[in-house]
């Protein structure tokens, strides 16, 4: 079992790629705190993974809220003993165009997909610190974090942001052994901020047009925060079937 014994906080963990990853870490031998804002699906995940004999609690907070961030850390540690591992999945989008966003749609996705991952990042890298034996921070980025959008300015910019936080908060936390990375998805499963998984979203890619699945990230997210990833720091890694590595403007491939 490659995380047996520590301690997950997964934010964000009511749904999709998020829940895969919570299911996975339990298997995994992991402790596995499912946080959401959404009370019933995070009780739902936690206790379907209870049934199969894996350890689960579900908190319910907002984990874009500086009080909440810490709250949830301290009720983490009080219940499962120790914080080693921290998966940064929550985030949402705009869908928006620069003329039609207003300032404060574009502050809540800054806040949401932006700052939760610096606040939840630093509360639990204070209870790492803490403990004294190190952790693992994975952040959630986006192919979105790496290119421009005909709409969603501002999830494009916060996840552009989430980028170089990772690197920033890797080279600042490594004093203290404390990994942080970035795993890229694009289009997994249902889209961000939905429910539904639509299997004939078309999925141009060079991995033969197939969906991503929650598991194709639950499996990435696991590696990279297992000791398996131990000289990993600050680096994106991208699960995106391939999309990323074709030079814009290349017409020549076939999706
Ligand atoms: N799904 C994709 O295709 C895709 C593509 C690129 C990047 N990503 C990234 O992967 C991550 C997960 O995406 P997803 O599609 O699984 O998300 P999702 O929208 O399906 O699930 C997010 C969960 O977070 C919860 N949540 C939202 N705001 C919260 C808050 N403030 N506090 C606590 N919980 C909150 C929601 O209730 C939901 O259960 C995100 O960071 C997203 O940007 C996803």
């Amino acid at each position: 079992m490659k995380l047996k014994g520590k301690v997950a906080i997964i934010t964000g963990a009511g749904r999709n790629i998020g829940e895969d990853t919570a299911r996975l870490f339990a298997k995994e031998g992991a402790k596995v705190a499912i946080v959401d804002l959404d009370k019933a699906r995070a009780e739902a995940v936690a206790a379907s993974i209870r049934a199969e004999k894996g350890v689960a609690e579900a908190f319910v907070a907002n984990v874009a809220d500086e009080p909440a961030c810490d709250k949830l850390v301290a009720e983490v540690t009080a219940k499962l003993g120790r914080v080693d591992i921290l998966v940064n999945n929550v985030a949402i989008s705009d869908n928006k165009k620069i003329m039609d966003i207003t300032l404060e749609e574009w502050n809540r996705v800054m806040q949401v997909t932006l700052t939760s991952p610096f606040i939840m990042g630093r509360a639990a890298a204070r209870q790492m610190i803490k403990q004294g034996d190190g952790g693992v921070i994975v952040n959630l980025g986006s192919t979105s974090g790496f290119y421009g959008r005909s709409t969603a300015l501002a999830y494009t910019t916060a996840k552009g942001g989430v980028t170089n936080l990772t690197k920033s908060m890797a080279i600042q936390l490594s004093p203290h052994n404390i990994r942080v990375v970035l795993a890229v998805p694009n289009k997994i499963g249902s889209p961000v901020g939905k429910d539904d998984f639509d299997p004939s979203r078309p999925t141009p890619n060079l991995c033969g047009n197939r969906p991503g699945l929650p598991s194709d990230m639950a499996k990435v997210i696991c590696f990279l925060a297992s000791d398996d990833a131990s000289f990993i720091n600050g680096s994106a890694v991208f699960v995106d079937g391939g999309v990323t590595a074709l030079m814009p403007g290349d017409a020549g491939v076939k999706w």
